[in-house]
């Protein structure tokens, strides 16, 4: 069977938020420490971030960057991190057991941030901390100047305040792993006043509510209620967490998790409109990814959360397979189908830690398997997402049930048009015909699949960087654009429209 992608021009398109492409550096692991930054690293700059990542990250093209955690800010005392360098104290960090020596706070950020082209959305602390704290943080980074939180920004090298517009409300409170963790009723609440004290500081502020950690929560639907209930009229964003992986080394199921992504936004959505039927509010996933999470809780996490307290310990380093790569590349093709509800997503983390981006002390940096999906649906996803549809085969998972074998969704920015598509068969390629509806003037695929000598399984390493994005050859016949799609495969097809027919 021939699989069929078609663009349906007459159905609503949704304008896609370029901050859907966003990405997370906590304070964990060596994502911060020996990862973006390492003052003695040979590419480092005068502030002490290394050259190669920053080179990278820009590559990645990344619009926005969610920090300082995660499960780490749920214990982190923003002032810590800013000031002289040598006058910073050393903290113990009971999210991960480890030592936080904040040789990088919030000044070192916000300027990284700023030279490698991405937005700060800022967490705040609602675990250890509350209210206060957050409006203390706020008026510190965004009021210009005359009061004294102002003036020691000033002091400290920031004439110009941040103006950060984007907020999350706390991380992950549904969970009992959080520091701080609260019921959905007291969590609404707190998110609710602390909104209300952010606002009257900054109105300009976008603020995000923590949702579930996963759809699997058993409090999952609840909390989003709950937490709604309170804060419906304050917020604009409300999140979803979620992450991935081979569970019991069921693959074909873990190859159609995006079923499973795209069940969460469709049953949140369908919260929100209950509880907020007038007012719009955002769906930002800013934590999503492939992430071996039951080799963390059962082999890593308890050696990890006992004994030592390393500063920047190795945690989470996942190594991305090929077919890691194709799950990311179809979990974006799933925000992308969602554009008219998802307002905001970050891929969980940037280096080291559950990253598209890897590297070593005093060594190289390297894409992953996972870069390459990223890198182009970023490049490529302007404009808006047009519903597609897609003939296709489909195939049994233990999981889901029936899952399309093809998935793929179309982009388009005036005569600009995008195909990004995923074959999840293991055994067979897959013929494929676009069909646009317009004429096609030219068109370029490239794909990822199971490099020469290779398996699914294959993986990019320090000295060895199999996996890439190579060019498709491609028949384009009018409206047309056929090519074959490799057995485990991602693809983004890059077609220039007629501007005659538009
Ligand atoms: O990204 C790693 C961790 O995953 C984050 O700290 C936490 O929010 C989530 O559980």
């Amino acid at each position: 069977m021939v699989v069929k992608i078609s663009a349906d021009w007459g159905a609503a398109s949704a304008r896609i938020d370029r901050r859907i492409f966003g990405t997370f550096v906590e304070h964990m692991g060596r994502c911060v420490y020996e990862g973006i930054y390492e003052p003695s690293h040979p590419t480092a700059d005068e502030e002490g971030f290394r050259g190669d990542v920053a080179e990278l990250v820009r590559e990645l093209g990344a619009t926005v960057v969610r920090y300082p955690g995660g499960n780490f800010v749920s214990g982190y005392n923003w002032e810590d991190g800013i000031g002289p360098k040598e006058d910073r104290p050393v903290r113990l960090d009971a999210a991960w057991h480890s030592l936080e020596t904040n040789q990088v706070g919030l000044h070192e950020f916000f300027n990284w941030s700023k030279r490698v082209g991405l937005e700060v959305m800022e967490a705040v602390n609602l675990g250890t901390r509350g209210i206060g704290d957050a409006a203390a943080l706020l008026e510190y980074c965004n009021i210009e100047a005359g009061t004294t939180r102002a003036q020691e920004r000033r002091a400290n090298g920031a004439k110009d305040p941040f103006n950060i517009k984007l907020w999350c409300l706390g991380n992950e409170m549904d969970g009992p792993w959080q520091i701080g963790h609260k019921t959905a009723h007291e969590y609404g609440r707190l998110a609710a006043e602390a909104a209300r004290m952010m606002r009257f500081i900054d109105s300009s502020v976008e603020l995000v509510a923590a949702g579930s950690s996963n759809m699997e929560m058993p409090t999952f639907g609840e909390w989003e209620r709950t937490v709604l209930a309170h804060t419906a009229d304050l917020i604009d964003h409300i999140s979803i967490h979620a992450y991935y992986e081979p569970k019991g080394g069921d693959v074909d199921s873990f190859l159609a998790s995006s079923l499973n992504l795209e069940a969460y936004i469709r049953e949140v959505a369908k919260i929100i409109d209950e509880c907020s039927p007038t007012r719009r509010i955002g769906i930002s996933v800013d934590e999503w990814n492939v992430w071996n999470q039951t080799r963390w809780n059962e082999t890593d996490k308890p050696r990890v959360m006992t004994g030592a307290w390393p500063a920047h310990p190795r945690l989470i380093e996942d190594d991305y397979t090929v077919t890691d790569a194709v799950v990311v590349g179809s979990l974006l093709i799933t925000l992308l189908r969602n554009a008219d509800r998802v307002s905001m997503a970050n891929q969980a983390q940037l280096v080291n830690v559950i990253a598209p981006i890897r590297s070593e002390p005093n060594g190289p940096a390297w894409r992953q398997t996972t870069f390459f999906p990223f890198q182009l649906t970023s490049a490529l996803a302007h404009g808006v997402a047009v519903p597609t549809t897609v003939h296709t085969p489909t195939y049994d998972t233990a999981l889901y049930g029936d899952a399309p074998v093809v998935d793929a969704v179309v982009t388009r920015d005036e005569d600009r048009c995008a195909v990004f598509a995923v074959n999840r068969d293991r055994e067979a390629a897959h013929e494929v015909v676009v069909e646009l509806g317009m004429a096609i003037v030219s068109a370029n695929v490239q794909v990822l699949t199971i490099p020469e000598n290779g398996t699914q399984d294959t993986i990019n390493t320090a000295d060895d960087q199999p996996v890439g994005l190579e060019e498709l050859t491609c028949v384009i016949d009018g409206n047309t654009v056929r090519f074959t799609l490799p057995t485990l495969s991602w693809a983004a097809v890059s077609a220039t429209l007629s501007k005659d027919e538009m």
